[in-house]
């Protein structure tokens, strides 16, 4: 096991639901160390680059659509094996199949607008986090 960063976002959904505080006490409860947060809102051009890879796909137009349609929260996180763990407390990405307790499960509308993101790994992690927060902010808070 290793120290690792993910990057979680409560996307828009979540934000207008009123499940911000929900979503950080998971964080808190499960253990990571929050290394910055802010709220913010993406453009159709920042939310397009921030899921790039997914260009082409059939969801990916609606999904920038969505992404962009409201506030939303980054937050990096730091804990031990924190790819796999933020994906577990997350669930899969669509509610249905999400296992009971996972905040997919509790606060997700569809596979959609499914309240969070999570980093797929170490590598992206790192990208994704960069993509919100500097080195400086990373650097002097955390909690
Ligand atoms: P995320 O990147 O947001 O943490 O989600 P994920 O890894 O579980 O899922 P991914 O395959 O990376 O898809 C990114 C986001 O695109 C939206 N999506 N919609 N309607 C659909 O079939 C569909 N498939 C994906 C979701 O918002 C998903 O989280
Ligand atoms: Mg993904």
């Amino acid at each position: 096991m290793a120290l690792e960063r993910t990057l979680c976002i409560i996307k828009p959904d979540a934000v207008r639901a009123g499940n911000i505080g929900n979503i950080i006490a998971h964080i808190q409860k499960e253990g990571f160390r929050i290394l910055a947060l802010r709220m913010t809102s993406l453009t159709q051009k920042s939310a397009g680059k921030f899921y790039e890879v997914h260009r082409g796909r059939p969801f990916y137009e609606g999904l920038v659509e969505f992404m962009s349609g409201g506030a939303c929260v980054p937050i990096a996180l730091e804990k031990e094996n924190a790819i796999a763990e933020w994906r577990r407390v997350i669930g899969a990405t669509d509610p249905a199949e999400a296992a009971a307790g996972t905040i997919r499960k509790l606060y997700a509308k569809n596979k959609g607008e499914n309240a969070v993101h999570g980093s797929d790994s170490v590598e992206n992690g790192l990208r994704e986090i960069a993509f919100f927060f500097t080195e400086a902010e990373l650097a002097e808070l955390g909690a």
